[in-house]
């Protein structure tokens, strides 16, 4: 059966874990080869080893999408290695937990764990959308999904640095699908509700009854959920999507 990425090359970032390395299989099921990234290229590697096992191709690289000699590598790594760069999906990211911002107010955060948290989850993407659009111009095209949230859309109290960086995200969606769209780029982003990842276990494991009362579907995610969706976004049959912001919530969004 041909899949719906056949001959294309693909990169991910945060494709060690949770929804970036469903998204990473799910893209070799489809028949891209894929270039997995993350902060370190052995956490890459075994999303890689699962691709191979299953009879796909990838190559792992380790890049941090905060900085951006990082990033140049990163896009330069998998050109290299495929000949070009059709479909991107800019994933990875972090939680207020990360930067040491978890249940705070916006007064009580502090500026350096505000920009922590702008420095990947925006600032990253940014990075990732730059290196990519280059290569993407000079070949004549592509397809790039960049994860928001539902957080890009609506407030989220105690997590203000995180819903300033995936409104973001869905702002530099828009705009550069606008700027894009003649020289036959689409960029969407994708807006995942509560998912099952490491990400999310730990508040999970604190509110999951109290935060599943906003869900209609009363239920978390997984991470092949989103991937669906992503390897569809990427794929020439959604050729008419760009500037998009697509909510896979169980409903979170609409309630
Ligand atoms: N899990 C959810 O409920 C949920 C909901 C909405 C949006 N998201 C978004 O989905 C994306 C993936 O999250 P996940 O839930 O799979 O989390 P995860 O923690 O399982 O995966 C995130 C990955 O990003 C990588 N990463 C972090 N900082 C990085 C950096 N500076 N450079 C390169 N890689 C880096 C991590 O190493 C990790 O492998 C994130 O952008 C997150 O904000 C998640």
């Amino acid at each position: 059966m041909i899949g719906i990425l056949a001959g294309k090359s693909a990169l991910v970032t945060g494709g060690a874990s949770g929804i970036g390395r469903a998204a990473a299989l799910a893209m070799a099921r489809e028949g891209a080869r894929v270039a997995v990234s993350d902060l370190t290229e052995d956490g890459a590697a075994t999303t890689v080893a699962l691709i191979n096992a299953a009879g796909g191709k990838a190559i792992a690289i380790g890049a941090n999408v905060s900085i951006e000699a990082d990033v140049a590598a990163m896009v330069g790594r998998s050109v290299a290695a495929f000949g070009r760069l059709d479909c991107a999906f800019n994933n990875a990211g972090v939680s207020t937990r990360n930067v040491g911002a978890a249940g705070q107010r916006t007064h009580e955060m502090s500026q350096d764990s505000f920009d922590a948290m702008l420095a990947v989850n925006l600032t990253g993407v940014f990075l990732c959308m730059k290196y990519e659009i280059v290569q993407m111009l000079d070949q004549g095209g592509g397809s790039i999904v960049n994860t928001a949230s539902v957080a890009g859309l609506v407030g989220l109290p105690m997590a203000s640095s995180y819903v300033a960086a995936k409104h973001g995200v869905v702002g530099i969606t828009k705009t550069a699908a606008m700027e894009y769209a003649k020289d036959k780029i689409r960029v969407n982003c994708v807006n995942p509700g509560y998912i099952k990842t490491p990400m999310t276990a730990a508040a999970m494991a604190l509110r999951f009854d109290e935060l599943m009362t906003k869900v209609p579907m009363s239920r978390l995610g997984t991470p092949d959920e989103i991937a669906e969706a992503v390897v569809w976004m990427l794929s020439d049959r959604a050729s008419f999507m760009t500037g998009a912001s697509q909510v896979i919530d169980g409903g979170y969004y609409a309630a």
